[in-house]
């Protein structure tokens, strides 16, 4: 399984990336806004240091403009996936920009018959929002379940790229269903390792060492 970060912000990418599970990052137009900076700088510094898909989304909504913005945003690195919405046009871009060999994100999926339509136009990732579905009362996993079923039916190319993802078990949920890619906010990433048996476990193993005045290393 695939992990992404879903931030614009360099410096939560840089604190993640020796880790090692940091295998492509995803934006949008409210974590660009939220970082403040320049679209096209952020997006070309994320790329500098990260060498998976760093997903770019356009904001026009008409086919020509979407286009010659993804066409732009493809310009600026070679690991660029630009993000287009699950619109008409939308899915029109798709199927252009995949032509010309380049990655594509499907964003904004809120229904298996998207993905279908999204997978048919050859987009490289398909994102479902799994934590605005479960906003509305509804199971965002039962959408990811239902597009890795339809998928692997037809043998689809297209990742399954969860999205809007809020919690661990939102995590766990998608690997046990085998999602291809989960975008997480830094926050979740670290809720991913964080466990109060390992703190209470190392402050003890911290304590009983200090207790032997020993050190490791051989003394200087
Ligand atoms: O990748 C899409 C994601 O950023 C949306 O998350 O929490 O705004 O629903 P959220």
């Amino acid at each position: 399984m695939k992990f992404f970060v879903d931030t614009a912000d360099i410096k939560q990418i840089e604190e993640l990336i020796p880790t090692g599970f940091v295998d492509g990052v995803t934006t949008n137009p409210s974590l660009i806004a939220k970082n403040g900076d320049d679209m096209a700088k952020t997006i070309k510094a994320i790329c500098s240091i990260v060498s998976g898909p760093v997903s770019a989304e356009v904001t026009a909504t008409d086919f020509d403009s979407m286009l010659e913005e993804g066409k732009y945003l493809a310009s600026l690195a070679k690991n660029v996936a630009v993000k287009v919405p699950l619109t008409m046009h939308g899915l029109k871009v798709c199927k252009a920009l995949r032509e010309q060999d380049t990655k594509v994100n499907v964003t904004l999926c809120f229904s298996a018959t998207q993905a279908l339509l999204a997978a048919k136009a050859g987009a490289s990732f398909i994102s479902p929002f799994v934590g605005r579905l479960d906003d509305i009362g509804e199971k965002g996993m039962d959408l990811i379940e239902d597009i890795v079923v339809i998928y692997e039916n037809y043998g689809f190319e297209t990742e399954v790229l969860v999205a809007s993802v809020r919690t661990s078990q939102h995590v766990i949920d998608a690997a046990v269903i085998g999602a291809h890619v989960a975008t997480l906010p830094p926050k979740v990433i670290h809720e991913l390792y964080e466990h109060p048996l390992t703190k209470k476990g190392l402050d003890a193993f911290l304590d009983d060492w200090k207790k032997t005045g020993q050190s490791i290393l051989p003394k200087k």
